[in-house]
Protein backbone atom coordinates (compact mmCIF):
# COMPACT_ATOMS: atom_id res chain seq x y z
CA UNK A 1 0.00 0.00 0.00
CA UNK A 2 1.32 3.50 -0.93
CA UNK A 3 0.59 6.12 1.92
CA UNK A 4 0.71 9.23 1.71
CA UNK A 5 1.27 11.14 5.53
CA UNK A 6 -1.39 13.90 6.21
CA UNK A 7 2.01 16.47 7.01
CA UNK A 8 3.25 15.81 3.02
CA UNK A 9 -0.18 16.86 2.01
CA UNK A 10 -0.42 19.88 3.91
CA UNK A 11 2.87 20.84 3.06
CA UNK A 12 2.79 20.12 -0.65
CA UNK A 13 -0.42 20.22 -1.02
CA UNK A 14 -0.51 21.39 -5.23
CA UNK A 15 1.53 18.48 -5.87
CA UNK A 16 -1.27 16.27 -4.44
CA UNK A 17 -4.18 18.44 -5.99
CA UNK A 18 -6.28 15.97 -8.35
CA UNK A 19 -4.46 12.90 -7.51
CA UNK A 20 -5.66 9.64 -5.72
CA UNK A 21 -4.05 9.31 -2.61
CA UNK A 22 -4.33 7.10 0.58
CA UNK A 23 -4.05 8.05 4.06
CA UNK A 24 -4.00 6.15 7.59
CA UNK A 25 -5.12 7.34 10.59
CA UNK A 26 -7.86 7.76 13.15
CA UNK A 27 -11.14 9.14 13.83
CA UNK A 28 -10.91 12.22 15.81
CA UNK A 29 -14.42 13.44 14.64
CA UNK A 30 -17.60 12.52 12.30
CA UNK A 31 -20.45 13.95 11.46
CA UNK A 32 -22.80 13.15 8.53
CA UNK A 33 -26.11 14.30 7.28
CA UNK A 34 -28.55 11.63 5.02
CA UNK A 35 -26.22 11.83 1.98
CA UNK A 36 -23.01 12.91 3.19
CA UNK A 37 -20.63 12.74 5.61
CA UNK A 38 -17.51 14.31 7.39
CA UNK A 39 -14.56 13.02 9.07
CA UNK A 40 -11.70 14.63 10.85
CA UNK A 41 -8.83 12.29 10.38
CA UNK A 42 -5.26 12.60 11.99
CA UNK A 43 -2.03 10.07 11.10
CA UNK A 44 -0.08 11.28 13.93
CA UNK A 45 2.58 12.83 11.38
CA UNK A 46 1.06 16.52 12.61
CA UNK A 47 -1.24 17.82 14.99
CA UNK A 48 -4.03 19.08 12.23
CA UNK A 49 -6.60 16.68 10.72
CA UNK A 50 -7.31 16.12 7.56
CA UNK A 51 -10.68 16.49 6.18
CA UNK A 52 -12.67 13.34 4.31
CA UNK A 53 -15.57 13.70 2.42
CA UNK A 54 -17.76 11.14 2.63
CA UNK A 55 -20.96 10.48 -0.23
CA UNK A 56 -23.14 7.95 0.70
CA UNK A 57 -23.99 6.67 -3.33
CA UNK A 58 -20.70 6.33 -3.54
CA UNK A 59 -19.23 4.65 -0.52
CA UNK A 60 -21.06 1.31 0.17
CA UNK A 61 -20.27 0.47 3.69
CA UNK A 62 -21.65 4.54 4.66
CA UNK A 63 -23.70 3.69 7.41
CA UNK A 64 -20.80 1.28 8.86
CA UNK A 65 -18.49 3.70 8.51
CA UNK A 66 -20.75 6.45 10.72
CA UNK A 67 -21.11 3.66 13.43
CA UNK A 68 -17.81 3.87 14.26
CA UNK A 69 -16.49 5.89 17.81
CA UNK A 70 -14.28 8.64 17.74
CA UNK A 71 -10.78 7.24 18.08
CA UNK A 72 -11.60 4.05 15.40
CA UNK A 73 -8.87 3.42 12.94
CA UNK A 74 -9.83 3.77 9.20
CA UNK A 75 -8.09 3.83 5.67
CA UNK A 76 -9.04 6.03 3.11
CA UNK A 77 -8.05 6.18 -0.51
CA UNK A 78 -8.94 9.35 -2.47
CA UNK A 79 -9.35 12.12 -4.58
CA UNK A 80 -7.66 15.42 -2.89
CA UNK A 81 -9.93 18.49 -3.83
CA UNK A 82 -9.85 22.27 -3.38
CA UNK A 83 -12.17 24.14 -1.31
CA UNK A 84 -11.15 27.44 -1.55
CA UNK A 85 -14.24 29.03 0.33
CA UNK A 86 -14.53 26.49 3.36
CA UNK A 87 -12.97 26.87 6.54
CA UNK A 88 -9.65 23.87 5.43
CA UNK A 89 -8.32 25.07 1.82
CA UNK A 90 -8.80 21.27 0.50
CA UNK A 91 -10.38 18.15 1.71
CA UNK A 92 -10.16 14.55 0.66
CA UNK A 93 -12.91 12.87 -1.45
CA UNK A 94 -13.26 8.92 -0.21
CA UNK A 95 -13.35 6.44 -3.05
CA UNK A 96 -13.07 3.47 -0.20
CA UNK A 97 -12.92 3.66 3.40
CA UNK A 98 -11.79 0.62 5.35
CA UNK A 99 -11.80 0.38 8.92
CA UNK A 100 -9.11 -1.02 10.58
CA UNK A 101 -9.75 -0.67 13.80
CA UNK A 102 -13.04 -0.43 15.61
CA UNK A 103 -13.13 1.92 18.85
CA UNK A 104 -15.48 0.45 21.67
CA UNK A 105 -18.18 3.38 22.47
CA UNK A 106 -16.93 3.68 25.91
CA UNK A 107 -13.87 5.37 24.49
CA UNK A 108 -12.81 7.98 27.21
CA UNK A 109 -11.20 10.98 24.52
CA UNK A 110 -14.41 12.61 23.16
CA UNK A 111 -14.19 15.93 21.82
CA UNK A 112 -14.78 18.15 24.76
CA UNK A 113 -11.74 19.47 26.60
CA UNK A 114 -10.82 17.09 29.01
CA UNK A 115 -8.84 18.15 32.44
CA UNK A 116 -4.95 17.23 32.90
CA UNK A 117 -6.47 15.42 36.07
CA UNK A 118 -8.93 13.14 34.34
CA UNK A 119 -6.00 12.70 31.22
CA UNK A 120 -3.59 11.72 33.95
CA UNK A 121 -5.77 8.80 35.37
CA UNK A 122 -5.18 7.23 31.29
CA UNK A 123 -1.59 7.72 30.38
CA UNK A 124 -2.07 5.36 27.89
CA UNK A 125 -4.34 7.49 25.62
CA UNK A 126 -2.94 11.05 26.52
CA UNK A 127 -0.84 11.20 23.31
CA UNK A 128 -4.11 11.34 21.42
CA UNK A 129 -5.52 14.75 22.90
CA UNK A 130 -4.24 18.07 21.21
CA UNK A 131 -2.16 19.17 24.49
CA UNK A 132 -0.38 15.73 24.79
CA UNK A 133 0.37 15.28 21.41
CA UNK A 134 1.90 18.72 20.81
CA UNK A 135 3.57 18.48 24.15
CA UNK A 136 5.68 14.67 23.03
CA UNK A 137 5.97 16.31 19.67
CA UNK A 138 7.86 19.23 21.31
CA UNK A 139 9.36 16.72 23.87
CA UNK A 140 10.81 14.40 20.79
CA UNK A 141 11.99 17.88 18.78
CA UNK A 142 14.08 19.52 21.70
CA UNK A 143 15.74 16.52 22.28
CA UNK A 144 16.69 16.60 18.25
CA UNK A 145 17.40 19.54 19.19
CA UNK A 146 19.75 19.00 21.90
CA UNK A 147 21.63 16.17 20.64
CA UNK A 148 22.23 18.74 17.17
CA UNK A 149 23.78 21.45 19.36
CA UNK A 150 26.22 19.36 21.01
CA UNK A 151 26.86 17.58 17.57
CA UNK A 152 27.27 20.77 15.73
CA UNK A 153 29.81 21.90 17.95
CA UNK A 154 32.03 18.69 18.80
CA UNK A 155 30.79 17.18 21.25
CA UNK A 156 31.10 13.55 21.89
CA UNK A 157 27.92 11.79 23.13
CA UNK A 158 28.43 9.03 25.25
CA UNK A 159 26.64 6.62 27.52
CA UNK A 160 27.04 6.23 31.22
CA UNK A 161 25.84 3.69 33.36
CA UNK A 162 22.03 3.44 34.53
CA UNK A 163 23.42 0.54 37.08
CA UNK A 164 25.88 2.18 39.33
CA UNK A 165 27.84 1.91 42.91
CA UNK A 166 28.35 5.56 43.56
CA UNK A 167 26.12 8.29 44.48
CA UNK A 168 26.95 11.43 42.48
CA UNK A 169 25.12 14.02 44.58
CA UNK A 170 25.25 12.36 48.03
CA UNK A 171 22.16 12.46 49.16
CA UNK A 172 21.82 9.22 49.71
CA UNK A 173 18.29 9.21 47.80
CA UNK A 174 18.87 6.37 45.00
CA UNK A 175 17.05 2.75 43.96
CA UNK A 176 18.61 0.01 44.91
CA UNK A 177 19.10 -2.40 42.38
CA UNK A 178 19.63 -6.31 43.61
CA UNK A 179 19.19 -9.86 42.82
CA UNK A 180 18.89 -10.74 46.80
CA UNK A 181 15.07 -12.68 48.13
CA UNK A 182 13.77 -9.68 49.62
CA UNK A 183 12.31 -12.25 51.66
CA UNK A 184 15.21 -14.47 52.64
CA UNK A 185 17.51 -11.26 52.49
CA UNK A 186 21.19 -12.80 54.05
CA UNK A 187 22.72 -11.37 56.87
CA UNK A 188 26.90 -10.73 58.10
CA UNK A 189 27.95 -11.02 61.81
CA UNK A 190 26.95 -7.83 62.98
CA UNK A 191 23.23 -9.06 61.37
CA UNK A 192 23.71 -6.81 58.32
CA UNK A 193 22.51 -6.90 54.69
CA UNK A 194 25.27 -9.24 53.01
CA UNK A 195 25.63 -8.26 48.99
CA UNK A 196 28.63 -11.02 49.40
CA UNK A 197 25.78 -13.51 47.39
CA UNK A 198 24.14 -10.60 45.36
CA UNK A 199 24.50 -10.01 41.97
CA UNK A 200 27.12 -7.60 41.72
CA UNK A 201 28.92 -9.06 45.19
CA UNK A 202 28.30 -4.99 46.61
CA UNK A 203 25.64 -2.84 47.05
CA UNK A 204 24.85 -1.16 43.54
CA UNK A 205 22.07 1.42 43.00
CA UNK A 206 20.30 3.24 39.86
CA UNK A 207 22.39 6.38 38.51
CA UNK A 208 21.30 9.68 40.02
CA UNK A 209 23.89 11.21 37.25
CA UNK A 210 26.20 10.41 34.54
CA UNK A 211 28.51 13.48 35.86
CA UNK A 212 30.92 12.11 37.63
CA UNK A 213 31.45 8.94 34.55
CA UNK A 214 30.94 11.73 31.88
CA UNK A 215 34.15 13.44 33.39
CA UNK A 216 36.44 10.76 32.68
CA UNK A 217 35.16 10.66 29.05
CA UNK A 218 35.98 14.40 29.06
CA UNK A 219 39.70 14.26 29.92
CA UNK A 220 40.08 12.07 26.84
CA UNK A 221 37.39 13.94 24.08
CA UNK A 222 37.66 17.47 25.75
CA UNK A 223 33.70 18.30 25.14
CA UNK A 224 31.60 15.35 25.72
CA UNK A 225 27.59 15.05 26.95
CA UNK A 226 25.23 12.62 28.09
CA UNK A 227 21.51 12.32 27.27
CA UNK A 228 20.22 9.55 29.64
CA UNK A 229 17.27 8.70 32.09
CA UNK A 230 18.46 9.23 35.96
CA UNK A 231 16.34 7.85 38.80
CA UNK A 232 16.36 10.02 42.26
CA UNK A 233 14.12 8.39 45.12
CA UNK A 234 13.75 11.81 46.32
CA UNK A 235 10.06 11.65 48.30
CA UNK A 236 9.08 15.42 46.88
CA UNK A 237 5.77 15.00 46.03
CA UNK A 238 5.75 18.62 44.09
CA UNK A 239 4.99 18.99 40.19
CA UNK A 240 8.53 19.53 39.64
CA UNK A 241 9.99 16.37 40.70
CA UNK A 242 9.95 12.80 38.78
CA UNK A 243 11.54 9.85 39.92
CA UNK A 244 12.83 9.00 36.22
CA UNK A 245 13.64 12.05 34.50
CA UNK A 246 15.78 12.87 32.03
CA UNK A 247 19.39 14.34 32.35
CA UNK A 248 21.68 15.88 29.79
CA UNK A 249 25.32 16.31 31.25
CA UNK A 250 27.73 18.16 29.16
CA UNK A 251 31.69 18.39 30.82
CA UNK A 252 33.79 20.44 29.31
CA UNK A 253 37.74 20.40 29.67
CA UNK A 254 39.99 23.42 30.16
CA UNK A 255 36.65 25.46 31.27
CA UNK A 256 35.55 27.23 34.31
CA UNK A 257 32.22 28.28 35.84
CA UNK A 258 31.82 31.14 33.23
CA UNK A 259 32.25 28.82 30.05
CA UNK A 260 29.89 26.46 31.47
CA UNK A 261 27.49 29.19 32.01
CA UNK A 262 28.16 30.42 28.52
CA UNK A 263 27.60 27.21 27.25
CA UNK A 264 24.29 26.55 29.44
CA UNK A 265 22.99 29.98 27.76
CA UNK A 266 23.63 29.26 24.31
CA UNK A 267 21.81 26.18 24.20
CA UNK A 268 18.92 27.05 25.85
CA UNK A 269 18.30 29.74 23.25
CA UNK A 270 19.54 27.07 20.68
CA UNK A 271 16.69 24.80 21.93
CA UNK A 272 13.99 27.95 22.47
CA UNK A 273 14.42 28.97 18.75
CA UNK A 274 14.73 25.48 16.93
CA UNK A 275 11.35 24.30 18.79
CA UNK A 276 9.68 27.95 17.77
CA UNK A 277 10.86 26.74 13.64
CA UNK A 278 9.88 23.40 14.18
CA UNK A 279 6.60 22.95 16.28
CA UNK A 280 4.53 25.96 14.90
CA UNK A 281 1.30 24.45 15.06
CA UNK A 282 2.34 22.72 18.56
CA UNK A 283 3.58 25.64 19.97
CA UNK A 284 0.88 27.77 18.54
CA UNK A 285 -1.84 25.80 19.95
CA UNK A 286 -0.03 25.44 23.77
CA UNK A 287 0.22 29.56 23.32
CA UNK A 288 -3.46 29.89 23.27
CA UNK A 289 -3.48 27.53 25.99
CA UNK A 290 -1.28 29.21 28.52
CA UNK A 291 -3.58 32.49 27.60
CA UNK A 292 -1.01 33.86 24.56
CA UNK A 293 1.79 33.98 26.92
CA UNK A 294 4.00 31.18 25.67
CA UNK A 295 5.46 32.27 22.63
CA UNK A 296 6.18 35.74 23.77
CA UNK A 297 8.04 34.55 26.69
CA UNK A 298 10.14 32.14 25.10
CA UNK A 299 10.98 34.26 21.93
CA UNK A 300 11.97 37.08 24.80
CA UNK A 301 14.55 34.79 26.43
CA UNK A 302 16.04 32.77 23.25
CA UNK A 303 17.11 37.34 22.41
CA UNK A 304 18.18 38.41 25.72
CA UNK A 305 21.27 37.95 27.84
CA UNK A 306 20.40 35.63 31.43
CA UNK A 307 21.15 37.76 34.09
CA UNK A 308 24.09 36.46 36.71
CA UNK A 309 24.03 36.61 40.92
CA UNK A 310 25.84 35.48 43.47
CA UNK A 311 24.24 33.15 46.37
CA UNK A 312 25.05 36.17 48.84
CA UNK A 313 23.44 38.83 46.43
CA UNK A 314 20.56 36.56 46.10
CA UNK A 315 20.41 36.35 49.96
CA UNK A 316 20.22 39.99 50.30
CA UNK A 317 17.69 40.50 47.74
CA UNK A 318 15.38 38.05 49.61
CA UNK A 319 16.04 39.53 53.30
CA UNK A 320 15.27 43.23 51.75
CA UNK A 321 12.63 41.78 49.92
CA UNK A 322 8.83 42.99 51.49
CA UNK A 323 7.21 39.48 51.19
CA UNK A 324 6.72 37.26 53.84
CA UNK A 325 7.97 33.16 53.30
CA UNK A 326 7.66 30.51 54.73
CA UNK A 327 10.78 29.51 55.01
CA UNK A 328 13.37 32.01 56.34
CA UNK A 329 16.10 33.38 54.40
CA UNK A 330 19.44 33.73 55.74
CA UNK A 331 22.64 32.88 54.68
CA UNK A 332 23.51 29.53 54.30
CA UNK A 333 20.59 28.10 53.64
CA UNK A 334 19.15 26.35 50.86
CA UNK A 335 17.15 28.28 48.41
CA UNK A 336 13.27 27.32 48.31
CA UNK A 337 10.50 26.90 45.12
CA UNK A 338 9.22 30.40 47.02
CA UNK A 339 12.66 31.99 46.86
CA UNK A 340 13.42 31.09 43.36
CA UNK A 341 10.21 32.17 42.18
CA UNK A 342 10.04 35.73 43.59
CA UNK A 343 13.74 36.29 42.39
CA UNK A 344 12.66 35.35 39.14
CA UNK A 345 9.40 35.81 38.19
CA UNK A 346 8.94 39.26 40.55
CA UNK A 347 12.56 40.63 41.12
CA UNK A 348 14.34 39.95 37.51
CA UNK A 349 11.47 38.64 35.55
CA UNK A 350 13.26 36.66 33.16
CA UNK A 351 15.98 33.57 33.36
CA UNK A 352 18.35 33.97 36.32
CA UNK A 353 21.99 32.25 36.87
CA UNK A 354 22.74 32.35 40.54
CA UNK A 355 26.42 31.42 41.05
CA UNK A 356 28.69 30.88 44.03
CA UNK A 357 27.15 28.76 46.75
CA UNK A 358 27.79 27.57 50.39
CA UNK A 359 30.02 24.65 49.82
CA UNK A 360 27.82 23.38 52.49
CA UNK A 361 24.35 22.96 50.78
CA UNK A 362 26.74 21.89 47.61
CA UNK A 363 28.49 18.70 46.26
CA UNK A 364 31.47 17.55 47.45
CA UNK A 365 33.08 17.87 43.50
CA UNK A 366 32.52 21.43 43.39
CA UNK A 367 35.44 23.84 43.06
CA UNK A 368 36.03 25.57 46.19
CA UNK A 369 36.75 29.68 45.60
CA UNK A 370 39.18 31.89 47.32
CA UNK A 371 36.87 32.42 50.13
CA UNK A 372 36.94 28.85 50.98
CA UNK A 373 33.11 29.74 51.85
CA UNK A 374 31.78 29.12 48.70
CA UNK A 375 31.96 26.54 45.63
CA UNK A 376 31.99 27.49 41.74
CA UNK A 377 28.36 26.20 41.09
CA UNK A 378 25.59 27.60 39.22
CA UNK A 379 21.95 27.42 39.18
CA UNK A 380 19.67 28.23 36.32
CA UNK A 381 16.30 29.43 37.25
CA UNK A 382 13.36 30.15 35.61
CA UNK A 383 10.16 31.81 35.68
CA UNK A 384 7.09 29.11 36.46
CA UNK A 385 9.91 26.09 36.85
CA UNK A 386 12.34 27.53 39.36
CA UNK A 387 15.43 25.61 38.46
CA UNK A 388 16.13 23.68 35.33
CA UNK A 389 20.17 23.60 35.28
CA UNK A 390 22.53 22.49 38.20
CA UNK A 391 26.19 22.98 37.30
CA UNK A 392 29.76 23.74 38.38
CA UNK A 393 33.04 23.87 37.71
CA UNK A 394 34.87 20.99 39.40
CA UNK A 395 37.23 20.91 42.04
CA UNK A 396 40.82 19.70 40.09
CA UNK A 397 42.92 20.21 42.56
CA UNK A 398 43.83 16.68 44.18
CA UNK A 399 44.29 17.73 47.63
CA UNK A 400 41.85 19.49 48.12
CA UNK A 401 39.26 17.49 46.22
CA UNK A 402 40.42 14.44 48.81
CA UNK A 403 39.89 16.67 51.73
CA UNK A 404 36.52 17.14 50.59
CA UNK A 405 35.54 13.60 50.01
CA UNK A 406 36.25 13.08 53.89
CA UNK A 407 34.45 16.15 54.79
CA UNK A 408 31.21 14.76 53.00
CA UNK A 409 31.23 11.16 55.00
CA UNK A 410 32.73 9.86 51.37
CA UNK A 411 35.42 6.80 51.47
CA UNK A 412 38.43 7.85 48.90
CA UNK A 413 38.77 4.35 48.20
CA UNK A 414 35.29 3.95 46.49
CA UNK A 415 36.24 7.57 44.38
CA UNK A 416 39.92 6.27 43.28
CA UNK A 417 39.21 6.39 39.95
CA UNK A 418 37.67 9.66 40.11
CA UNK A 419 40.34 11.10 41.90
CA UNK A 420 42.67 9.41 39.39
CA UNK A 421 41.64 12.22 36.90
CA UNK A 422 43.38 14.51 38.68
CA UNK A 423 46.52 12.32 39.20
CA UNK A 424 46.88 11.90 35.77
CA UNK A 425 46.81 15.04 33.16
CA UNK A 426 43.53 16.44 35.34
CA UNK A 427 42.57 19.88 33.99
CA UNK A 428 40.32 22.32 35.17
CA UNK A 429 37.06 21.34 34.08
CA UNK A 430 32.95 22.34 34.30
CA UNK A 431 29.66 20.95 33.54
CA UNK A 432 26.46 21.31 33.98
CA UNK A 433 22.69 19.04 34.50
CA UNK A 434 19.60 20.16 32.13
CA UNK A 435 16.75 18.25 33.64
CA UNK A 436 14.90 17.73 30.65
CA UNK A 437 11.50 17.44 31.54
CA UNK A 438 12.14 21.05 33.07
CA UNK A 439 12.82 22.05 29.83
CA UNK A 440 9.94 20.77 28.20
CA UNK A 441 7.89 22.03 30.94
CA UNK A 442 9.66 25.42 30.17
CA UNK A 443 9.07 25.14 26.61
CA UNK A 444 5.43 23.85 26.26
CA UNK A 445 4.04 25.64 29.90
CA UNK A 446 2.66 22.59 31.27
CA UNK A 447 2.71 23.29 34.82
CA UNK A 448 3.38 20.00 36.01
CA UNK A 449 6.03 17.38 35.28
CA UNK A 450 3.68 14.66 35.23
CA UNK A 451 2.13 16.20 32.52
CA UNK A 452 5.48 15.75 30.60
CA UNK A 453 6.32 12.23 30.99
CA UNK A 454 4.35 9.82 29.08
CA UNK A 455 4.30 7.47 32.25
CA UNK A 456 5.22 9.66 34.91
CA UNK A 457 6.82 7.58 37.80
CA UNK A 458 6.44 9.86 40.95
CA UNK A 459 6.20 8.85 44.61
CA UNK A 460 3.76 6.21 45.18
CA UNK A 461 2.50 6.14 41.44
CA UNK A 462 4.48 3.70 38.55
CA UNK A 463 1.97 2.29 36.42
O1 LIG B 1 21.24 19.93 40.37
P1 LIG B 1 21.34 18.45 40.09
O2 LIG B 1 21.10 17.53 41.21
O3 LIG B 1 22.80 18.28 39.46
C1 LIG B 1 23.37 17.10 39.14
O4 LIG B 1 22.87 16.01 39.13
C2 LIG B 1 24.77 17.32 38.60
N1 LIG B 1 25.46 16.02 38.66
C3 LIG B 1 24.70 17.88 37.22
C4 LIG B 1 26.03 18.15 36.61
O5 LIG B 1 26.70 19.08 37.02
N2 LIG B 1 26.43 17.36 35.64
O6 LIG B 1 20.34 18.08 38.92
C5 LIG B 1 20.45 18.71 37.65
C6 LIG B 1 19.08 19.05 37.12
C7 LIG B 1 18.28 20.01 38.00
O7 LIG B 1 18.63 21.35 37.73
C8 LIG B 1 16.86 19.71 37.59
O8 LIG B 1 16.52 20.39 36.39
C9 LIG B 1 16.91 18.22 37.29
O9 LIG B 1 18.25 17.88 37.07
N3 LIG B 1 16.36 17.42 38.39
C10 LIG B 1 15.15 16.85 38.37
N4 LIG B 1 14.19 16.84 37.44
C11 LIG B 1 13.06 16.16 37.70
N5 LIG B 1 12.84 15.46 38.84
C12 LIG B 1 13.79 15.43 39.82
N6 LIG B 1 13.58 14.71 40.90
C13 LIG B 1 15.00 16.15 39.60
N7 LIG B 1 16.13 16.33 40.31
C14 LIG B 1 16.95 17.10 39.56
Amino acid sequence: MKRTEIREIFDNPSQHMGEEVTVCGWIKTARESKRLGFIELNDGSQLRNLQIVIESEKIANFDEIFKENVGASLIVTGTLEETPTAKQLFELKAETVQVEGHSAPDYPLQKKQHSFEFLRTIPHFRARSNTFNSVFRVRSVAAYAIHKFFNENGFIYSHTPIITGNDCEGAGEMFHVTSLDFNNLPLDEAGKVSYLGDFFGEPANLTVSGQLEGECMAMAFGKIYTFGPTFRAENSNTARHAAEFWMIEPEIAFADLDDDMALAENMLKYVIKYVLEHCKQEMDFLDELADRELLDRLTFVSNSEVEVITYTEAIALLEKSPKAFDFPVSWGCDLQTEHERYLTEQLFKKPLFIINYPKEIKSFYMRLNEDEKTVAAMDLLTPGIGEIIGGSQREERLDILIKRLKECGLSEADYRWYTDLRRFGGTKHAGFGLGFERLVMYLTGMNNIRDVLMFPRTAGAAL
